[in-house]
């Protein structure tokens, strides 16, 4: 599969992955958490990496994200988010990326999501934060996201706190925050565990 991709991206690949190695503290099972791998995206394309567990997925959607823990070491690659490399980039910079142009759906909501502000506060934050229009704009987006992602009562919704709803309306909420600013790529990580399969379908053609 190495072999076969070019070593330089092409102008339509959203994302580029080289030859990305992330070691793994001393004292772990195994040395790394992923070795060598290498992949493209192009825009529109659904990309799917599958593995068993610990295969290194999650550290794999962690280290585009620029989120790795620090006691994990990205030790060689490339990564290229429309064209800029992003390893070695600053913090203020990598943070202006994240939302805009790569957003993350993780493996667990409850953990991810703010449990002392409401639903909407969280959202309207996200949009906020990269400037996207007065208070009211970001409200009403908001509502237009929740009811996109299939929350039921959107309105009401907007204003509870994450422990009053339940684990597949907590997914939807972390999709409705993924996708608020309509990311060029977005890294789904195990998002639909606690989706039924109906609900899976519709998140997928979002
Ligand atoms: N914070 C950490 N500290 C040390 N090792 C870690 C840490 N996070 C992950 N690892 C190790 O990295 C390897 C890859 O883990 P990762 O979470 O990427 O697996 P995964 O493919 O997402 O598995 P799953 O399907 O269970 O979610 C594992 O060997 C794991 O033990
Ligand atoms: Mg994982």
């Amino acid at each position: 599969m190495v072999a076969s991709i070019q070593a330089v991206a092409p102008h339509d690949v959203a994302l580029s992955v080289r030859d990305l190695t992330v070691n793994l503290p001393q004292g772990m099972e195994r040395t790394h958490a992923v070795k060598n791998i290498s992949f493209d995206l192009k825009r529109g394309q659904i990309l799917c990496i599958i593995g068993e567990s610990g295969s290194g997925k999650s550290v794999t959607a962690n280290t585009i994200m620029g989120l790795l823990p620090k006691v994990i070491r990205l030790s060689s690659g490339v990564i290229q988010l429309e064209g800029m490399n992003i390893i070695g980039m600053s913090p203020d910079k990598l943070r202006n990326l994240r939302g805009r142009v790569v957003s993350m759906i993780f493996q667990d909501p409850l953990s991810a999501l703010n449990p002392l502000m409401t639903v909407g506060a969280q959202i309207d934050e996200v949009m906020a934060a990269h400037g996207f229009g007065t208070p009211q704009a970001c409200r009403n987006r908001a509502i237009e996201l929740l009811t996109e992602v299939g929350v039921p009562d959107p309105e009401l919704m907007y204003h509870q706190y994450p422990f009053r709803l339940s684990g597949g309306q907590r997914q939807r909420v972390m999709i409705a925050m993924a996708l608020a600013l309509e990311p060029t790529v977005l890294i789904a990580d195990e998002p639909t565990t606690a989706l039924d399969v109906t609900t899976q379908a519709q998140i997928l053609q979002l």
